[in-house]
């Protein structure tokens, strides 16, 4: 079916709906994606407790790459799931290990909360840097604690999103910035400091987003990975939603589908570009992350800072969206790679998360695995 952008704009409503996922309850029998939200802090034990949280944290793609071996009530191993690889956007699991580092990261919030201290080894049995394999990424000990007080960031779990809408043209303070830009985990963390650096970002994340919409094999690997409408997303909880009022239809008469997606002559291609493009030009700020090295701990730690800037933004009423493209390391994107280095003057050092930052609506929950979906089952144990 043919569609004039116009009509897709009058059938779609708002151009937000496209990429905007939404918390729909599921009118079927099929598990609602969403319930790990709403269960998170009902375990009693401890580790489950903390895992249950855990699992809320941010993450590439919303692949949700984790995968537990429970040991026992205070103990888990925290290992890889390889088949949640992102091998085109993310060829050496960098994204994939800072995703880690922020589970690890809500994990000890969560810990916390029930006077536990997670002391958390990382990679145990040593670590590849061309690719995460089979050994663990992390031996977890909870550790009790009677005067360790709770994280003030815990209540903010429940509430942090990542939001992919346009950011009002409210400025963030300086003070705010300082707060979520807070040196942690040995991590830089640093905030635009001028008008002509946040112009400069702006443009750059446009150009690297335009980049990887029309570098094929980049861009079908989040085709892929697109759930469309209520039904794929409570099968497949991970991924990038795609769903709103009007997306069944959408579907059904084949205006939005993973082949109009991916076709870059499309509707539904060039708004979801116009849409990506649009966020990143309507950003207030940005904050970034950057180490001096770039081993696998560097990339774990950078995650658990990452989500705490994240979640100390959402305590500040501020709404954040990771903007990695120009980040990434395939052939495509390597001027920009450098580039992003250049303005963010981190040369020399390894930029692991580059974020825009500023008011917006809320946004809705992205679906999540159970945990009891991401355990490693006992037959399979990988050591
Ligand atoms: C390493 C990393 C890179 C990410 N890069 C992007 C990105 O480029 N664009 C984007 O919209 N979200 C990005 N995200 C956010 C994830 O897509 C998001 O965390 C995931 O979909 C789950 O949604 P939630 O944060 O709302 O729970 C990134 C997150 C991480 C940890």
């Amino acid at each position: 079916m043919k569609l004039s952008r116009r009509n897709f704009i009058r059938i779609v409503g708002s151009s937000a709906i496209i990429l905007a996922p939404t918390a729909c309850s599921s009118k079927t029998d099929l598990p609602d994606p969403f319930t790990p939200w709403a269960i998170a802090d009902t375990p009693i034990e401890p580790i489950q407790f903390a895992l249950s949280h855990a699992l809320l944290a941010p993450n590439p793609h919303n692949r949700q790459p984790w995968l537990v071996d429970i040991q026992d009530q205070t103990s888990a191993i925290l290992y890889v799931d390889p088949k949640m690889d992102l091998p085109e956007t993310d060829p050496f699991d960098r994204q994939i290990t800072i995703g880690l580092g922020c589970f690890l990261e809500v994990l000890a919030i969560a810990a916390q909360e029930q006077n536990y201290e997670a002391k958390i080894d990382y990679f145990p049995g040593g670590f590849d840097q061309q690719t995460l394999d089979k050994r663990p990424i992390a031996k977890i000990k909870l550790l009790k604690n009677p005067i360790i007080s709770s994280d003030t960031l815990y209540s903010q779990i429940f509430h942090r999103r990542t939001n992919r809408k346009p950011f009002t043209k409210q400025q963030p303070t300086t003070k705010q910035l300082a707060k979520i830009t807070k040196r942690y985990a040995s991590t830089n963390s640093v905030f635009a400091s001028s008008i002509a650096q946040i112009e400069q970002l702006k443009d750059l994340t446009v150009a690297a987003a335009n980049i990887e919409f029309k570098t094929p094999a980049a861009h079908m690997e989040s085709v892929a990975l697109m759930r469309i409408g209520t039904a794929e997303i409570a099968n497949n909880p991970d991924g990038i939603s795609i769903n709103g009022p009007a997306m069944g239809i959408l579907k059904a008469v084949g205006i939005v589908t993973r082949k109009t997606l991916a076709d870059e002559k499309s509707t539904a291609f060039k708004q979801g570009l116009e849409q990506y493009t649009d966020a990143a030009a309507s950003a207030a700020n940005f904050v970034w992350i950057s180490t001096n090295s770039n081993t696998r701990i560097d990339q774990i730690k950078a995650g658990r800072a990452y989500v705490r800037q994240n979640l100390i933004a959402t305590k500040l009423g501020l709404s954040m969206q990771p903007l990695s493209q120009a980040l990434q390391e395939y052939p495509e994107m390597k001027q920009l790679l450098l580039k992003v280095h250049e303005i963010t003057q981190t040369s020399g050092q390894r930029l692991q998360m580059l974020s825009r930052i500023g008011y917006g609506t809320k946004e809705a929950l992205s679906p999540r695995f159970p945990l009891a979906a991401k355990l490693v089952e006992h037959e399979n144990k990988q050591h």
